[in-house]
């Protein structure tokens, strides 16, 4: 089988004007023609292909955003628009390399206690490490290609105030949720944060339920990331013994000593600055485990 290439003198690509090219192939004494793509139109169509991946990862990672249980203005809340004051240092640091080694696989089921008063960031450092967990989740192109069609690539978290789920849970008995499942959900996370524990109103049967996951989250070695505005003296007295001796031991205490960064009438989200980083030293993906052969690198494609 033989075959060349021919330009054609008159017929011109009607995108780009170059000349059409002819292939000429014989075979078995005849002669067959076909014109072959110009190579702006290959060009054009990887180029489709790779926006509608491109915009297919952002669908699935907002997807993953809400399974994650981020809200709207949890997920403007960044570590790149966090700017600590000396009352936060600490724990803006403690929690970056948290969600740094959490990303890089190194978590040993340690979690973090924060303290701290009334609008002092509590609730903004705990969503920054969920978005900052769920921006390194990566999605194949195959995932990506149509949003919905294949598996949900999972973050593994699960953030939720500590009130609402209660309230959740409660709901759950005169709706179609299932306690079961709800419980379930919050002692399984890979992750779990646990935001203004101690706002809920304690009675027997809020400790009977955070006991459950807390004991279940312990037991597991799994780590949890706790938010609360009670000192430890408090949340003793609130939680119980049980509770709290185990969350002592669980997770590693920060207090921040801000006062109130809640300014009044505005409902507005922070900014996400485009000109800073998450991380000063960004996280670095186990590779194996991430990129199946020919891929792009999680970085490479969260700046594409
Ligand atoms: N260091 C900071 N940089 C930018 N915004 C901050 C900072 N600390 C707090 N905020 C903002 O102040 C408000 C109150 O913080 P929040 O995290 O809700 O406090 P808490 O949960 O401790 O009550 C939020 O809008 C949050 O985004
Ligand atoms: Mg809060
Ligand atoms: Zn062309």
């Amino acid at each position: 089988m033989d075959s060349y290439t021919v330009e054609s003198e008159t017929e011109k690509c009607p995108d780009c004007g170059k000349p059409i090219v002819y292939e000429y192939t014989v075979h078995m004494d005849q002669e067959y023609t076909a014109s072959l793509e110009c190579p702006c139109v290959t060009e054009r169509r990887q180029k489709d292909r790779d926006e509608q991946i491109r915009r297919g990862r952002e669908v699935v990672r907002e997807m993953i955003r809400q399974e994650a249980g981020l809200s709207k203005r949890a997920v403007s809340q960044r570590f790149r628009n966090y700017r600590p004051d000396e009352g936060q240092k600490q724990a803006f640091e403690a929690v970056r390399q948290f969600a740094k080694g959490y990303i890089e696989q190194r978590n040993d089921g340690t979690g973090l206690l924060l303290i701290g008063g009334v609008g002092s960031g509590k609730t903004h450092l705990a969503a920054a490490l969920a978005n900052a967990i769920v921006d390194y989740v990566p999605i194949s192109d195959y995932d990506a290609e149509i949003p919905g069609f294949s598996r949900l690539p999972r973050s593994g978290v699960y953030f939720t105030g500590a009130v609402p789920l209660l309230e959740r849970i409660r709901a759950s008995y005169s709706n179609e949720e299932d306690e079961r499942e709800i419980l379930e959900q919050c002692k399984e996370a890979e992750l779990l944060i646990l935001d203004d524990l101690g706002a809920e109103k304690p009675s027997e049967w809020t400790r009977e339920r955070l006991f459950e996951i807390i004991d279940a989250r312990y037991n597991e070695c799994l780590p949890t990331v706790i938010t609360t505005n009670a000192d430890i003296r408090e949340l003793r007295q609130k939680l119980g013994d049980r509770v709290c001796d185990r969350i002592r031991s669980m997770c590693k205490t920060y207090t921040i000593t801000s006062k109130s960064h809640r300014k009044t009438a505005d409902n507005t989200q922070p900014e996400v600055t485009a000109d800073r980083e998450d991380f000063d030293d960004p996280p670095v993906l186990p590779v194996e485990e991430a990129l199946p052969a020919g891929q792009k690198s999680i970085y490479e494609r969260m700046r594409e």
